[in-house]
């Protein structure tokens, strides 16, 4: 671990929302990823770097200490299960729900059990057993509106923000899972190792959350 900082960010809507926090925190980075190809960026901090990851392995990066400090989806930390991590800020950015979904008016036969299929294994697992129903989970790595379409599955988990996604495959909003926005995600020993600079920067980042939502 070295004495600086390392950000851990996915590309896409996770990084373009976080950027004004980071701006807040006095952090500017030097690239931008969805030009460059670089996965490590400078910023104008000597000591302060960016790794830009897959969203679904931030926390595994920050776990591991490979990363100080991260945002990840709600929905991925729930996955993932947070072993190794603190999650001490809700940015309230990138919101949605985590619900399952299935075929417009689709009846159900009772005698049969649900087939879902997801890329949030765990989640739906959990879900589906806390409900008391005996169902046949489908890991699928995206796409998942496709899979009821097709008859892999009858249901599927996944993220719902308008619900055009869902519409636009005939595919309506069922249960509610859980709401779901971004975390700020924190290695367990960086946070006692470097205390003094993460906490300062936790609530540099507060503020812009604060301030955003004023
Ligand atoms: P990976 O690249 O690992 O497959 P991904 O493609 O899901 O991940 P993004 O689409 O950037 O990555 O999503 C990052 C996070 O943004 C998700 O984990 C979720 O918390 C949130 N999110 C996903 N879809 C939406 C949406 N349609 N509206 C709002 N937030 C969303
Ligand atoms: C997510 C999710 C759904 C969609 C839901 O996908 O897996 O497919 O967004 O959003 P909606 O309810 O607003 O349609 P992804 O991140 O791949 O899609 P996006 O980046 O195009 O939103």
């Amino acid at each position: 671990m070295t004495t600086g900082l390392t950000i851990a960010l996915s590309k896409g809507r996770i990084y373009k929302e976080t950027l004004p926090l980071l701006a807040h925190a006095g952090i500017v980075p030097k690239d931008d990823p969805e030009t460059s190809r670089k996965l490590i960026l400078d910023t104008n901090l000597d000591d302060v770097k960016l790794v830009i990851i897959r969203a679904t392995d931030v926390p595994t990066y920050v776990q591991y200490g490979a990363a100080d400090i991260g945002v990840a989806g709600k929905d991925v930390l729930m996955e993932h299960g947070g072993e190794g991590l603190y999650e001490p800020v809700d940015l309230q950015i990138a919101k949605c729900r985590l619900m399952t979904a299935g075929p417009v008016n689709a009846v159900h036969d009772e005698s049969k059990r649900l087939i879902i299929a997801t890329k949030f294994v765990n989640c739906a697992r959990r879900y589906y057993a806390e409900q008391g129903k005996q169902v046949e989970i489908i890991k699928l790595y995206g796409s998942m509106e496709l899979a009821p379409l097709v008859g892999l599955a009858d249901r599927i988990v996944d993220l719902v923000d308008t619900g055009n996604t869902l519409k636009a495959n005939g595919l309506e909003p069922m249960e509610h899972i859980a709401d779901i926005s971004s975390r700020l995600v924190v290695n367990k020993a960086a946070m006692k190792m470097k205390h003094e600079r993460i906490k300062a920067f936790m609530v540099e980042i507060e503020q812009a959350v604060k301030e955003r939502n004023a």
